[in-house]
């Protein structure tokens, strides 16, 4: 079978840094079997979060998110893996939280829709984008041995 193997990106927004709970919402994605493919911490100055939020501009709540991102450092990575986009978006769940169902980031650990906790890519053209913007010196290409008991790599046909 051919997989589908995509990256993708995610800010853990600063709700999740400052809340303490990076770590633990960053181990989600590896436990699921994601593969780190790049990794930083940072504190977002307004012109990077006006490209990160550009599809955005001219909504109610752009101004709000722009600024909300730019309040305390954040954590931004690359998952790669098999359909690594809808899966990702599939975990962090509803944008709004009280439509997110449990099971999801946002429905176990969120209220309110400026403070849901991650942002996800949610195609393969935004995706790239992202990632070019958030790792502009690119990201790591690496195997992990674990990947042959996650991934259709090493069942059997
Ligand atoms: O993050 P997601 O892709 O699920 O949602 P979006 O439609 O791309 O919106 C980006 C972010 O704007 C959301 O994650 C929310 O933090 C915020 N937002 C909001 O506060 N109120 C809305 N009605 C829509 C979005
Ligand atoms: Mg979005």
């Amino acid at each position: 079978m051919t997989e589908n193997v995509q990256r993708t990106l995610i800010v853990l927004k600063p709700d999740a840094v400052q809340r303490a709970i990076a770590g633990e919402l960053l181990a989600r994605f590896e436990r699921r079997g994601l593969r780190l493919a790049a990794l930083r911490l940072l504190k977002v100055e307004r012109p990077l979060a006006e490209k990160h939020y550009a599809v955005h501009q001219g909504k109610f709540f752009y101004e709000e998110l722009v600024k909300t991102i730019s309040t305390s450092p954040v954590v931004v990575a690359v998952l790669e893996g098999p359909n690594a986009i809808a899966v990702v978006r599939a975990m962090v769940g509803a944008t709004r939280p009280h439509e997110a169902a449990p099971g999801t980031i946002r429905g176990d650990y969120a209220l309110v829709g400026l403070r849901n906790l991650v942002h996800a890519s949610d195609a393969p053209e935004t995706a790239a984008a992202e990632i070019a913007l958030w790792f502009p010196e690119g990201v790591v290409a690496y195997a992990r041995d674990v990947e042959r008991w996650m991934t259709d790599e090493g069942a059997p046909s």
